[in-house]
């Protein structure tokens, strides 16, 4: 049932901080096991990390924080993509797959190659027995609960949990992270469910009033640089299946290059700042598109209080870590989609052209 909400979308956007502690408990049930994954990831000459749609949007989250804090090459690859990658695959590397459903017929592909090349496989999955897992050498799975709106939202803050978890210890086991910040961050893991429920609370009926805003516009690009990446990314996947505005993601910097042609007087920029260091890099492109007349809409940490005075509208968010906040920042994303699809008459739960599960290839 929808348990009082109006549709399956907003009930699961509700469940996260639910979603998030069930993955974070049976992270720590299965402590032992973690532990020889964890291990098995740190001795890898390379990863590669492969899903489709929000699966890989996690995937490339993970990418990032795997390359930045435990020094391993690891490249995110698109799983329909993956098997023009797989050339120089072989036994010293990992592949993981991540699939909400497991059932996802791309990326089993994927995993079939990379076992066949002789890669160790690792399933990351919210259903437990499907295909995927059972086909990987390794599963791990979410534990969400099961997500009915054709939308990923529970699974993705719970897949980027499970994700930075384990990045956090095999960052640990490679001692390229110190014990004490190792601890530090794993506690933060474990505010989350407290800090997505405030998010939720102080951010919903204001994005259902920016919801207004966009409601009658045909495009948007969504910008951001180093975890604001797959940020956007997600976000204009969401506005993209439910709302139906076309909606583009790019790396702020190559904004420039191209897409900024575009741009005229209301066209919407959303950029996602996930740090500070991203924050420098950015202001500049957010000037580039002020300065064409561009609606601009910042998602940010709070403590960048310029952004406030560059931006059209600004969602001045808590400051999170490089771990936290994939599950954090993607909260008004989801809300914004959400609420722009409902304000445009559509029903989310219902997304024309989509199946929950995509088994053709
Ligand atoms: O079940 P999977 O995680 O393998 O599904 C992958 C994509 O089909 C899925 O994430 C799709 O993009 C969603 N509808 C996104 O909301």
């Amino acid at each position: 049932s929808k348990g009082g909400y109006r549709h399956y979308m907003l009930k699961e956007i509700h469940e996260q901080p639910y979603a998030v502690s069930m993955t974070l408990s049976s992270l720590s049930e299965n402590i032992e096991y973690i532990d020889s994954v964890v291990k098995l990831i740190a001795k890898a000459d390379r990863v590669i990390i492969t899903g489709a749609g929000t699966s890989f949007h996690a995937g490339y989250i993970a990418a990032l924080l795997l390359n930045r804090y435990a020094d391993i090459f690891v490249l995110p690859i698109i799983s329909s993509e993956a098997m023009w990658w797989m050339n120089s695959v072989g036994e010293k590397d990992i592949v993981i797959a991540i699939s909400q459903s497991g059932e996802t017929i791309d990326t089993l592909k994927a995993v079939r190659e990379a076992r066949r090349r002789g890669a160790l496989t690792i399933a990351i999955s919210n259903v437990l027995d499907s295909t995927i897992p059972r086909e990987s050498d390794i599963a791990l799975y979410t534990n969400a609960g099961p997500e009915i709106g054709v939308a990923a939202t529970k699974t993705f803050t719970a897949q980027v949990v499970l994700l930075s978890y384990l990045a956090i210890n095999v960052a640990r086991y490679r001692n390229t992270l110190r014990e004490s910040e190792a601890i530090e961050y794993i506690n933060s893991l474990k505010n989350l469910p407290t800090q997505i429920r405030n998010v939720l609370n102080i951010y919903e009926a204001r994005i259902a009033s920016i919801a207004n805003e966009i409601r009658d516009k045909q495009n948007a690009f969504f910008l951001g640089r180093g975890l604001g990446l797959p940020l956007s990314m997600e976000g204009a996947l969401k506005l993209k299946e439910i709302a139906y505005i076309h909606a583009e993601a790019y790396p702020a910097g190559e904004s420039k290059h191209g897409p900024i042609a575009l741009v005229e007087e209301g066209f919407p920029t959303i950029f996602t700042i996930a740090s500070s260091v991203e924050g420098e890099l950015i202001r500049s492109n957010i000037e580039e598109m002020k300065a064409r007349g561009s609606m601009t809409i910042a998602v940010y940490p709070k403590n960048l209080e310029d952004i406030e005075k560059l931006v059209r509208i600004s969602i001045k968010m808590p400051i999170a870590n490089d771990f936290t906040v994939g599950a954090l920042y993607i909260v008004p994303h989801q809300l914004l989609a959400y609420y722009t699809s409902v304000k445009r008459g559509f029903d989310p739960d219902k997304p024309r052209n989509l199946a929950k599960t995509v088994t053709v290839f």
